[in-house]
């Protein structure tokens, strides 16, 4: 096809290269059915009136999907109601294009440690400099998301929203902020933005609207997690190990339930007995007293075991704490908001209340707590490959504060389940960035300590797949001997030559550190060299060090083997996240 012939603009072809690059060969049939049928329906159907500029823009700023999806539904919303509306990723938004828009809807996750996702950083650097003009031809709403165990909650909608009403942009509807459980929040949203355009709705009737047709099995979410059945739990590391990590692996109530290969799971997690039993004790209560939480009733222990979440805290938790409480040394802790930070890493309830004593009660308690948060993990196996089940890679979270000894709740509750039947709760996070490429693209994968977890699934499914792509893995983790996660089956890719080609970084095996970002440094040229052959390059596992390292050694290797400034570098390597060749999964 001649180029002028592609009838598609950049956005659509976007999203239909998105959409392909997602799909195997069983979906890719299925949707060749169903675009054959649609097509079918519209014959002879007046077609759809589109006003040539859409009054609307729906911008979502994302890096784990979880933005898009609530755009998509809102711009579909919009659509159905009448409006014209059109989607946009904010990574493709030129800044000085907001002069022409009447009515933007933004939905954007704050990341890192506060700061915007990578594909809102232009964006939010063109809004705050001195080269956007007045804007108050402009109407907005802003949809935040984030997690409020996060110190800077929702920051970047905050910041958008603050910089559109110094431009003198109207402000539609205050700006909502969203926990992660954003589902019935962002609906209402919805209702309300709805409800304040309704007088730009078209009369124009949708003509030509086929029905949509969904996967016979929804994969379980948030809002309605399954109970999958433990069926085998392994220790990955070994005696000498200075941690514990397990490979967990769980039945699907359906092999029908086909998640993506760099999705997550959510598990919803018990609470540890003893941290129970602390809590009713510095509440000086009895495990059997009736309460009520939320909508649960029943004994103290159980609704602390089960319901209530004893770990992450917040800021809000602890002001809340403190208007009860009135601890003059909690007060100016709270005060002092990098002490303050530092407190909330790590930091549970228990120690809160032994710390910081108050005259607080079990009900007062359990009003200023919030429910027990899933905790993601990235999953270790292909639906593909192992059809009804999934697989997890989890290290036991160990650390010592105030003193004592603490135990992450949910990596312990999967250490310590028991192998026969037992139950747990949990729901899919699909993470539509973190897609494998075409069969032919090659990649590298750099994924030290659990951040190997996603690139085991992605080896099954490019082998179940025949994938012709070459593979490359950046592994490293403390000691060979006893650290190498899933060993035997990375040499069993290797002999096959489905790995291509595998470098291993054990930091304790000699006397000074070698971590992944070495070993990519020693490879540059070989690195340079699949990077400017199309490769695409996956980053999973510590957002703190390990990634903005790699992230630093990919400028070095560029600029050293490509013969450019660092700055020139840095940009050769934004326009591959732009590109979305250079994907993290980091947490
Ligand atoms: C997308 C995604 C994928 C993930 N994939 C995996 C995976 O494949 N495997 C895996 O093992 N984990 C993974 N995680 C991390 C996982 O979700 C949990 O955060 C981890 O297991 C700890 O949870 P926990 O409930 O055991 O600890 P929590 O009870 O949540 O721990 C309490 C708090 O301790 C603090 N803390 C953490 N480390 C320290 C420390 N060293 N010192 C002091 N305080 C500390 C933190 O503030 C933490 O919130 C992933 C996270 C995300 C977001
Ligand atoms: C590594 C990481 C860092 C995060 N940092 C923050 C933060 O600083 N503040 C916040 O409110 N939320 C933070 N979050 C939570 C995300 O904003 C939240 O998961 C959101 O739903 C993601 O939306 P998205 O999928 O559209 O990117 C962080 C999440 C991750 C995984």
């Amino acid at each position: 096809m001649k180029a002028n012939d592609f009838p598609f603009d950049s956005q659509q072809s976007l999203i239909i290269e998105q959409l392909f690059e997602s799909l195997d060969v069983s979906k890719l049939y299925w949707l060749h059915g169903y675009i054959q049928a649609l097509i079918q329906s519209r014959v002879d159907k007046p077609a759809k009136q589109i006003p040539e500029k859409p009054q609307i823009t729906v911008l979502f700023g994302t890096h784990t999907g979880n933005s898009r999806k609530i755009a998509v539904k809102l711009h579909q919303q919009l659509e159905e109601a009448g409006h014209a509306a059109r989607i946009t990723d904010i990574a493709d938004f030129k800044g000085r294009d907001i002069k022409s828009e009447k009515v933007l809807l933004l939905i954007i996750s704050t990341h890192g440690e506060g700061q915007p996702p990578l594909a809102a950083e232009d964006f939010y650097e063109y809004l705050h400099s001195n080269r956007p003009p007045a804007l108050s031809d402009l109407s907005y709403a802003i949809l935040g998301l984030g997690d409020k165990s996060y110190f800077h909650f929702c920051k970047t909608g905050a910041d958008f929203d603050l910089r559109f009403e110094q431009l003198g942009a109207n402000r539609l509807l205050p700006r909502l902020e969203c926990d992660v459980d954003y589902g019935k929040a962002s609906e209402q949203w919805m209702k309300d933005i709805l409800q304040s355009l309704s007088h730009l709705a078209s009369n124009v009737p949708v003509t030509g609207k086929s029905e949509i047709i969904r996967p016979s099995v929804v994969l379980p979410t948030r809002e309605n997690p399954i109970e999958a059945i433990v069926l085998d739990k392994i220790k990955l590391t070994g005696r000498n190990s200075e941690k514990n990590t397990y490979h967990i692996e769980l039945q699907l109530p359906s092999e029908q339930m086909i998640y993506e290969p760099g999705d997550s799971v959510g598990i919803i997690p018990g609470n540890n007995q003893s941290l129970v039993g602390e809590i009713i004790h510095l509440l000086k209560a009895v495990p059997e007293m009736p309460v009520v939480f939320e909508n649960s009733s029943g004994s103290l222990g159980n609704i602390l075991a089960q319901e209530v979440e004893l770990t992450k805290l917040t800021r809000e938790n602890l002001e809340k704490y403190n208007e009860k409480a009135g601890n003059k040394e909690l007060t100016l802790l709270t005060q002092d908001l990098n002490q303050l930070s530092r407190f909330l890493f790590g930091s549970t309830w228990a120690d809160v209340l032994r710390l910081y004593p108050g005259n607080i009660s079990a009900e007062d308690f359990l009003s200023m707590v919030r429910s027990i948060q899933p905790r993601l993990y990235s999953i270790s196996s292909s639906a593909r490959a192992n059809p009804g089940e999934v697989h997890l890679t989890v290290s036991q979270l160990n650390y010592h504060l105030h003193g004592l000894s603490h135990q992450g709740i949910c990596s312990t509750y999967l250490s310590e389940l028991p192998e026969n039947q037992e139950k747990i709760r949990m729901f899919f996070e699909a993470n539509d960035v973190f897609r494998l490429p075409s069969h032919d693209t090659d990649i590298i994968m750099i994924g030290p300590g659990t951040g190997v977890a996603p690139f085991r699934a992605f080896m099954q499914d490019r082998e179940d797949a025949g994938a012709t792509g070459k593979n490359w893995l950046f592994f490293g983790d403390q000691r060979f001997t006893a650290d190498f996660l899933y060993q035997t089956e990375w040499q069993e890719w290797h002999r096959k030559s489905l790995l291509h080609r595998i470098d291993l970084a054990f930091s304790r095996d000699q006397q000074h550190k070698i971590y992944v970002q070495h070993r990519l440094l020693e490879k540059s040229r070989d690195v340079y060299g699949w990077l400017e052959n199309g490769a695409k390059i996956y980053v999973c596992g510590d957002m703190k060090r390990m990634s903005p390292d790699v992230h630093r050694t990919f400028v070095e290797i560029v600029s050293r083997e490509g013969g450019i400034s660092i700055e020139k570098a840095q940009d050769y390597v934004k326009t591959l996240r732009k590109q979305k060749r250079y994907l993290e999964d980091v947490y």
